[in-house]
């Protein structure tokens, strides 16, 4: 059986790191001897903008047929913030029930971390961020738009299945991890959502007697990410903290050039989707200055969600391997453009 990919590249830097993705696929696949097919498909700010469409149906039908999403990055300046978010990347996340956000903030040896003195070591964590709730759904509205007395309202939705099923995801990858689990929110403000994501936490902690849980409010998070990153294992958070604190995981463990995810339907029904965590670039697009390396450690996810588990593994360690060859993690300080470093990457994982 060969495994088929979708591969999105999308806009700005998005197209270059996915090259390189798909040169790091490719010399994985040789060397594990893996099977695989990929359909490129023309989504994003381009298509936007020269036809009106940002995901037409049909094409959404045909993305569900495969085993996996490679997307690279979606946007451009000319397009409307949201459009493309809420039209494209939102909602494969929500019509795929891609309900875990898996990402990991890893210190990478040879990669530089603006937090003086951090060691490997002291910074090793996952975030799993529930992927297709809370804030992010859309819910509310406006009243009287435009004049003083304007009302808006964004409504948080979370559902106790919903909530359940990402801890739930935590907890089993928390008892295969140190056996850490560490739930954030923000209890103390956020009562009613606060209260569900407590309780069915500590239900589900029951269950899972190997692992210790506990709770930190999302500032303190923040605080604690900064000061001391090792008292985390696995984090689980609802969607807008989890995209807010893994910007901030993201530079700490070098920049969002090193920062990788995974969106995640763990049953499978639906192809996963796997992305770097940053965005399109477009200043420095066409340049050569984006790092490849969180596209490539994506692909890694990627693989290991597909059971790929040493093809991962060779993945993620060529892509790590480059780091200390970096002069910085990213731009035109780097010393190697992004072909250069994928082609370096590609050959060590051909072994
Ligand atoms: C991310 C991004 C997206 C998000 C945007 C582009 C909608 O910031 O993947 O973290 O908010 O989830
Ligand atoms: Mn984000």
């Amino acid at each position: 059986m060969a495994y088929r990919f979708a591969v999105i590249g999308g806009d700005g830097v998005g197209p270059e790191v996915t090259e390189q993705a798909l040169h790091a696929l490719d010399a994985a696949a040789q060397r594990f001897d893996i099977a695989f097919d990929t359909t490129e498909y023309d989504l994003g700010g381009r298509r936007f903008l020269t036809t009106g469409e940002v995901l037409p149906e049909s094409v959404e039908d045909e993305l569900a047929t495969h085993d996996a999403i490679l997307l690279g990055a979606v946007g451009t300046p000319e397009v409307p913030p949201g459009v493309l978010e809420r039209g494209l990347l939102l909602k494969l996340r929500f019509d795929f029930d891609l309900y875990v956000n898996l990402r990991p903030i890893r210190l990478y040896p040879g990669a530089v971390s603006p937090i003086a003195g951090l060691k490997p070591e002291q910074c090793d964590l996952v975030v799993v961020r529930e992927n297709t709730e809370g804030l992010y759904v859309g819910a509310g509205g406006v009243l009287r738009r435009g004049g003083p007395d304007e009302v808006a309202t964004q409504e948080s939705i979370n559902t106790r299945l919903g909530v359940e099923r990402v801890i739930r995801f935590a907890f089993e990858l928390a008892s295969k991890r140190s056996g850490h689990l560490t739930l954030c929110h923000k209890t103390n403000v956020l009562t009613y959502a606060g209260s569900l994501w407590q309780r069915t936490c500590d239900d589900i902690a029951r269950e899972y007697t190997s692992v210790t849980a506990d709770y930190v409010h999302v500032d303190a998070a923040c605080l604690y990410l900064v000061s001391d990153p090792a008292r985390f294992d696995v984090i689980v958070t609802d969607n807008l903290f989890g995209d807010i604190i893994t910007d901030l995981g993201a530079a700490i463990q070098g920049g969002l050039g090193l920062a990788a995810s995974g969106n995640l339907n763990p049953e499978r029904r639906f192809p996963s989707m796997f992305e770097p965590v940053h965005g399109s670039a477009p200043d420095i697009a066409g340049k050569g200055w984006a790092n490849p390396v969180a596209a490539i450690l994506s692909l890694a996810l990627c693989l290991d969600h597909l059971g790929e588990s040493e093809a991962a593994k060779a993945v993620e360690e060529a892509a790590v391997s480059v780091l200390g060859d970096l002069k910085a993690m990213a731009g035109p300080e780097m010393g190697m453009t992004t072909s250069e470093i994928g082609a370096a990457i590609a050959s060590r994982i051909g072994g």
